[in-house]
């Protein structure tokens, strides 16, 4: 089997890359581990950025979203209690998009069908050799083993696949901060306490009061990382949420039976550089941020751009400039969103290390955000995307 582009991993970075190089009429071959179903059963978040949107939409994936997506001009901070909105439209000229990761991900697996480009589902045992002289990546399917020859393989298999760690440790610098603590999270059928997203700092805890439609809604609480789901019925989540928000979210949140409920970890990481060889990564093969910032997947996203664009250039006019800017170009910008990733983090969770003066610093802030329209428009910036 050969292909222009092999793509590791199926979810929205794979996709995306694969639907944009489709696009241009360039082959290539998805080799995913799980089942199409199984990627489709990941909750994720679901805020996407004004450059997400422009790109589903300039590329022909937008029209769902369109339909169904709630835009949003602005969210809510709160800080014990004390309520600031953040007005996105009127700091920036820019909107946001709530629309879930796992919609964008079916819309473009549709896409993909449609088109008839291929996905290897169910793709076991990823290696990848040849990197720096013929690429091959090989993989077992249906108890055979298979080879994909080609000429670039992009890593988008995820925090946990295997393109990253194919690379020889003394060629990668990685760096990583774990969150002590993670976000315990409910998805249930009720219209969202708030028309807009709420951030709350509460010395109880982070809590985010978030939405996938106007009928879903997306909670979130800080927890510990020893809790058990198990011990978290859905009265006990919603008791110790109201405690964290406004009492007006509070006051008018609809309690319903959970569909969903789990616990993630919060992680800050980025690995350097993300090219080697004939291999580049993106996505969260590449990088993870913590949640709060909501730009996980929107990183992801710019990512695949720029590689697409890239590898486009380089079947265009045989030109390698733009393969060998990737690295240090999405660099930059990742580098700035995991900043802004982990100060949303440091200002709106309670840590357990943390003693009064730091309690009193994160206060302080929050006032200053309050008093000031240039700071709340330096928050406005990079929730919206930076440019
Ligand atoms: N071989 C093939 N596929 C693999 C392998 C492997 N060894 N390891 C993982 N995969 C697949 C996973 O099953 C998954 O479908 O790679 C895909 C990676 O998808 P994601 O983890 O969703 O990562 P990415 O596409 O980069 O999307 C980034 O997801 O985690 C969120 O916050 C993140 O929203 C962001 C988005
Ligand atoms: C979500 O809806 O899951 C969500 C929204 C915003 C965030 C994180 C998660 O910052």
């Amino acid at each position: 089997m050969r292909t222009k582009v092999a793509i590791i991993g199926g979810g929205p970075a794979g996709l995306m890359l694969g639907h944009l190089l489709t696009r241009e009429g360039i082959d290539n071959v998805i080799v995913e581990r799980q089942s199409g179903d199984y990627v489709l059963g990941r909750i994720r978040a679901g805020v996407l950025e004004q450059g997400t949107v422009d790109l589903l939409e300039e590329s022909g994936a937008g029209s769902r979203m369109r339909e169904e997506g709630l835009p949003h001009e602005g969210f809510e901070l709160s800080f014990d209690g004390d309520p600031l909105r953040i007005d996105l439209k009127a700091l920036t000229g820019r909107s946001v998009m709530v629309y879930g990761q796992t919609e964008v991900t079916r819309d473009l697996m549709r896409l993909r069908e449609q088109s008839g480009a291929p996905t290897l589902y169910g793709a076991k045992d990823v290696s990848l050799d040849g990197l720096h002289d013929q690429p091959a990546v090989h993989f077992t399917q249906d108890g055979e083993r298979r080879t994909l020859h080609c000429d670039y393989i992009a890593g988008c298999d995820g925090f946990h696949g295997a393109c990253r760690k194919s690379i020889p440790a003394d060629k990668l610098s990685l760096f990583e901060r774990i969150y002590p603590f993670g976000w315990l999270g409910v998805l249930v059928d009720k219209p969202p306490a708030a028309h807009e997203l709420v951030y709350a700092h509460h010395q109880r805890g982070f809590a985010l009061c978030s939405m996938r439609s106007a009928t879903r809604s997306r909670y979130y609480i800080q927890c510990s990382m020893d809790e058990r789901v198990e011990d978290w019925s859905d009265d006990r989540f919603y008791d110790e949420l109201s405690l964290r928000v406004n009492p007006a979210v509070a006051g008018a949140l609809q309690r319903g039976p959970s569909i969903e409920k789990s616990i993630a970890p919060l992680r800050s990481f980025v690995a350097e550089p993300l090219r080697f060889g004939a291999m580049f990564l993106a996505g969260d093969a590449a990088h993870i941020v913590p949640p709060t910032g909501a730009k996980g997947l929107n990183l992801a996203i710019h990512d695949v751009r720029v590689l697409f664009e890239a590898l486009a250039d380089r079947y265009r006019s045989d030109s390698e400039a733009g393969l060998d800017d990737y690295s240090p170009r999405v660099l930059d910008r990742i580098w700035k969103t995991e900043r802004f990733s982990w100060s949303m983090t440091t200002l709106l969770h309670t840590f357990p290390e943390h003693d009064p003066f730091t309690r009193r610093m994160q206060r302080a802030e929050f006032d200053a955000l309050l008093g000031s329209a240039t700071m709340r428009r330096v928050m406005a910036e990079n929730y919206t995307g930076l440019i």
